[in-house]
């Protein structure tokens, strides 16, 4: 279980936990009396079926940061949660900068003749999957806080995207990417660098693709029979490169040793399948376990904070504008509030 949300998840959670350590007997004296027994009936509490369940419930509809629909997964989310047994959670509001294309305008690419004329076109929009074809609002694919304009050039294959292969390019090959259009395929760095890097070099616009070589596993069938990517699928990301000011583990970031604080994002660019609602799926059962044994009278030894954070996709902006505001943590309210606090952050554009 815990491989699993480790594996699926490493970078999109915020996980400062160990279970073990936070349990302590009761003021009420329950039958936990000791670590080990919190453990185990923690995880005698976890059920996969529930998870499963969760997971089909939070994918049914788009989720994408700063929308109505987003919204309203974080009002269910606060009142299951609430449910469940928490003793306070909160909805955090911030207004940020978030980037959405132009629905009347979608973004293609064409290959254009000597005279101008379009003679081929990208798709504006992914097939829907099997049973979602009548769900409305599904952001088309494109890379959010991308430059606008319509670049016109040749094009330069630059495999990764990455410093060595332009490297390559410009030392080895001769190859000169200045007002070039380059084509990159996604994986080994963030794509927010192969744009930068792209830029360095020259060119005048980028276009990211998943190659079958890297997104394509062998023997395993495109969705819906199995997990690969279908051949209409692309992916949808940010390249805002924000240097590590969205990284909320950064220096200058406020010790706040004092609480324990697990949680993973709720936005995604459409459905989120895998990313992040596997892992809220699992927060959510995590929730409704440690919930139903401080029913039973168990309290945690030090303040638990469970985050369903948003615009987790557009840079980690939610749990960053939370820490950075939340550096009252560390002087008011939660020293004497009671142990179990969560929050919701939304985000509104
Ligand atoms: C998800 O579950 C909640 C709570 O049971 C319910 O209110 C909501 O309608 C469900 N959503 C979907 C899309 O099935
Ligand atoms: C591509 O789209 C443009 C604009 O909609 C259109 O004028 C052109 O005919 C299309 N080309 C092809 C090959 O479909
Ligand atoms: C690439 O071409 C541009 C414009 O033609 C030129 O200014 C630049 O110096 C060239 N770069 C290299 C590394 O040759």
């Amino acid at each position: 279980m815990f491989l699993f949300l480790a594996r699926c998840l490493s970078h999109h959670l915020l996980w400062w936990c160990l279970l073990s350590w936070f349990a302590k007997p009761t003021e009420k004296k329950t039958s936990l009396s000791t670590h080990g027994d919190m453990r185990t009936a923690f995880m005698t509490e976890m059920k996969a079926e529930n998870i499963k369940q969760f997971l089909y419930n939070f994918t049914q509809l788009p989720h994408l940061a700063g929308t109505k629909g987003n919204m309203h997964l974080a009002q269910q989310v606060q009142a299951e949660w609430k449910k469940f047994g928490l003793d306070s959670v909160q909805l955090a509001h911030y207004d940020v900068l978030l980037s959405y294309p132009d629905d009347t305008k979608p973004n293609y690419i064409s290959i254009i003749d000597e005279h101008g004329n379009e003679i081929f076109n990208t798709s504006l929009s992914e097939p829907p999957p099997p049973g979602y074809e009548a769900v409305k609002d599904v952001v088309p694919p494109y890379s959010a806080f991308s430059a606008q304009g319509v670049p016109e050039g040749e094009l330069v294959y630059v495999n990764y995207g990455r410093t060595e292969d332009f490297f390559t390019l410009e030392r080895v090959m001769g190859i000169n990417c200045t007002g070039k259009i380059v084509i990159a395929r996604y994986g080994k760095i963030f794509r927010g660098n192969k744009v930068k890097n792209a830029e360095l070099a020259g060119a005048k616009g980028i276009i990211l693709y998943s190659d079958p070589a890297d997104y394509c596993a062998p023997g395993v069938d495109p969705y819906p029979d199995g997990w690969n990517l279908p051949g209409g699928g692309a992916q949808r990301g940010n390249v805002l490169n924000l240097n590590g000011a969205g990284d909320p583990l950064t220096p200058g970031y406020p010790a706040k040793d004092r609480y324990v604080i697990l949680g993973g994002h709720r936005d995604s660019w459409v459905f989120g399948g895998i990313d992040p609602q596997s892992g809220a799926a699992v927060v959510h059962e995590i929730v409704r376990s440690f919930g139903k044994l401080k029913k039973e009278g168990w309290r945690p030894r030090r303040t638990v904070i469970f985050a369903s954070w948003d615009a987790e996709e557009f840079g980690l902006l939610g749990s960053t504008e939370w820490a950075e505001v939340n550096q009252w943590c560390s002087e008011r309210n939660l020293h004497d509030a009671s142990p179990l606090i969560m929050c919701v952050i939304i985000m509104r554009a």
